[in-house]
């Protein structure tokens, strides 16, 4: 659930980044200030180093000088005041002993992404820089974030397992840190994306699900800009470590595939989802009404209804989908429903969609209606792409587990046709009724479709 808590002085928490810019917006300050954004934190910068990079590479990088790295901080502090920072890129021994001697006279939390080389390969913290790191920055840092390589060059220690991480963990908060949180993108061994956290003398693993995929750049500065916010809204530092794995999560998920090379991760994700879930639910509401001001669409309820259901842009599972509850049924006096629309009330429809959606991220939304031959027909004259599936060919794997018939269905019609198709059919099996599926963009889109096929098939009725 999107919580925005704002700090006990009733105003905006800030959080400040004290890092480099990426110029492909990926990550550094720009996938920091979007994490900020999108946890309802304000966002200040000290910038530490200019780097020109894209999704491949790092081709130049040139480091700010120390007094104006800490100018920035000071300017930022003596004013606005900081709830809570960040540092990402410091690249050299002058500008970490800088921003520890600086962050050292105020009293907010330091998260420190110990950023040592980009995804590409690059060199983004040079290597005499990492005692300084040890020594200076260490001893100030509340929560420190290595991934598994950084983790190993500080600790001394190879890592190759869990018990690994949890030991080195615990050698890293001998420097100094008040938490640890060794990241485990980078040890694919482990089935899962497993994070340890080492805080007082107790572990806590966060794990979710390891995504396959190509849009990861930037995933830890996301990580440890999300624990900076929360810890800037006053969070524990469980608690934002817990919503940091979150924000990641979905980050990746929804990545940005943009470029040759990494693409960056999509922070905004996490307030997209909150920020659509109003339109959606009035999307579907505004379809509804469409539907049911149209007299001859009641002869098309099937026995168990017709459902109507759009997905949010960036849907998960089947409570990221509204639905009817109930669906609309045939009353003899119109289709009625019995409750309005609601996130969740759906899972036959929403799961066509929810198939579909991973294929083509535009369709997004559905509807059931009745089987017929004639209405396949005059869809397929006004050139909207049919697809199938044989419910009497799903192997008892698949119909042995709760669920799952749907979703291996709609993966047939989809390969049968080499994309998503406008609409799907079945002629049903044993107890099951045949049934059309209209696919669409949007939940109006999809009933404006089939008035427009029902027009087709009888000219002369209007509506
Ligand atoms: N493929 C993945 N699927 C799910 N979560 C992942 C994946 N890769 C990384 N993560 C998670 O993302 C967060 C950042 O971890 P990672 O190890 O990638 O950091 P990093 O190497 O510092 O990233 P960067 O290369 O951006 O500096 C962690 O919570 C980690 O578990
Ligand atoms: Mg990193």
């Amino acid at each position: 659930m999107y919580d925005l808590i704002w700090n006990p002085k009733g105003k905006i928490p800030v959080a400040m980044t004290i890092a480099g810019s990426d110029s492909g917006g990926g990550a550094g300050i720009a996938a920091d200030l979007k994490t900020f954004a999108s946890l309802g934190v304000h966002g200040a910068v000290a910038i530490t180093a200019v780097t020109a990079q894209n999704t491949l590479s790092v081709s130049r990088v040139q480091a700010l000088t120390p007094d104006i790295v800490e100018a920035q901080i000071v300017a930022v502090a003596e004013d606005i005041g900081i709830d809570a920072a960040k540092t990402g890129m410091l690249y050299s021994s002058d500008i970490v002993e800088t921003v520890a001697k600086t962050t050292r006279r105020y009293s907010f939390p330091l998260v420190v992404d110990p950023v040592m080389t980009a995804k590409s390969g690059a060199s983004l913290l040079l290597r005499e820089a990492v005692n300084a790191l040890k020594e200076e920055l260490l001893p100030v840092t509340t929560v420190i974030t290595p991934n598994i390589r950084e983790a190993e060059l500080l600790s001394g220690h190879k890592i190759c397992t869990r018990d690994d991480m949890v030991e080195v963990a615990k050698k890293i908060s001998e420097l100094g840190p008040k938490a640890v949180v060794v990241k485990g993108g980078h040890l694919p061994n482990i089935g899962k994306a497993v994070d340890v956290l080492y805080h007082e003398g107790d572990l806590v693993f966060f794990e979710a699900e390891r995504i396959h995929s190509t849009t990861t750049h930037g995933t830890g500065c996301c990580f440890s800009a999300a624990i900076t916010a929360e810890l800037a809204k006053g969070a524990s530092i469980v608690d934002a470590v817990k919503k940091a794995k979150e924000v990641v999560t979905l980050a990746i998920r929804f990545g940005l595939s943009i470029g040759k090379g990494f693409g960056p991760v999509n922070p905004m994700a996490v307030l997209y989802r909150e920020a659509t879930r109003y339109p959606v639910l009035k999307s579907v509401e505004k379809a509804m009404v469409k539907l049911k001001s149209s007299r001859s669409s009641e002869k098309w309820a099937p026995e168990v209804g017709i459902n109507i259901v759009e997905a949010l842009p960036y849907a998960i599972d089947l409570c990221d989908v509204v639905g009817v509850p109930g669906r609309l049924r045939a009353t003899g006096r119109g289709l009625m429903e019995a409750c309005p629309p609601d996130f969740g009330a759906s899972s036959h429809v929403a799961k066509y969609v929810l198939t579909a959606l991973a294929h083509d991220a535009r369709v997004r939304a559905a509807m059931n209606v009745r089987f017929s031959e004639d209405l396949l027909k005059a869809a397929e004259a006004l050139g909207f792409s049919i697809s199938y599936y044989d419910r009497r060919k799903e192997p008892l794997k698949v119909k042995t587990r709760e669920g799952m018939t749907i979703p291996w269905g709609m993966k047939q019609a989809i390969m049968r046709l080499g994309r998503v198709p406008d609409i799907v059919y079945h002629k049903g099996d044993w107890g099951k009724e045949p049934m059309i599926v209209l696919l669409g963009r949007t939940a109006l889109d999809v009933v404006e479709r089939f008035l427009k096929i029902l027009q087709a098939m009888n000219p002369s009725k209007k509506g």
